[in-house]
């Protein structure tokens, strides 16, 4: 289980602090979405809980023990907004060495087999793949390290419904194995989830009741 005690966040070069005293209990089968309005600090909680920045107050914990920086780091997949405009590597097969130079091959093709994307040619370059396959390949790339806590920053953003609706599916599926953390402006598209879902507003966690 993760558990966030109290976390308060003010970035170095703010004001304001973004988060101010968030409170979660997440259990691994149970995805949880946060929802909140743009500015409200949903991707500032994803880098807390990641280790990409330091709460100044409170503690994130796993299985009941407090995680430092460098295991929240260790244990955490990343996918930011936009995943596909950061790709470097010339080929897939480059993209998912690019730092995991150890990876075996194997290791490679199950996580793009865990992703749908089992019969892709490693040799084609990322941006040649469709919208929705390239996102693939961006959880495939952090499905590498086997991380037991997947955090998704607006996955759904900039996809057309049917591709949308493909992704949805495929996070669904991969919840299963992992925690996954959603970020999102659009919680509606989630709402068949089996998990829970929060608003953050002033800078806190509030859990929104389910509607049936
Ligand atoms: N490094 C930083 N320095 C200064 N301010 C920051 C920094 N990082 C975040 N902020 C501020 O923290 C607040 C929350 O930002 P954040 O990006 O987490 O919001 P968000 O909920 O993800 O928004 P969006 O829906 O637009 O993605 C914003 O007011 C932002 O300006
Ligand atoms: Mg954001």
């Amino acid at each position: 289980m993760l558990e966030l005690k109290d976390l308060h966040y003010r970035p170095s070069t703010a004001e304001e602090p973004v988060l101010k005293g968030v409170d979660l209990k997440a259990h691994a089968s149970q995805p949880v979405v946060v929802a909140g309005a743009s500015g409200s600090g949903k991707t500032t909680l994803l880098e807390l809980i990641s280790g990409l920045a330091s709460p100044q107050q409170g503690e994130v914990c796993w299985e009941s023990k407090p995680l430092n920086q460098r295991q929240r780091r260790w244990m955490c997949g990343v996918v930011f907004q936009f995943p596909e405009r950061h790709f470097l590597g010339l080929t897939v097969a480059q993209e998912m060495r690019l730092g995991h130079r150890r990876v075996t091959t194997e290791t490679q093709t199950q996580a793009l087999k865990k992703v749908g994307l089992a019969e892709i040619d490693l040799r084609q370059a990322p941006e040649r793949l469709s919208g929705g396959q390239q996102r693939r390949l961006a959880l495939a790339v952090q499905l590498l390290r086997q991380p037991a806590i997947l955090l998704l920053d607006e996955p759904t953003a900039g996809l057309d419904w049917s591709v949308r609706n493909e992704i949805l599916e495929l996070l669904a599926q991969l919840s299963r194995d992992r925690l996954l953390i959603v970020a999102t402006h659009e919680p509606e598209i989630f709402q068949s989830w089996s998990g829970a879902t929060y608003r953050l507003i002033s800078g806190k966690l509030q859990e929104i009741p389910r509607l049936s």
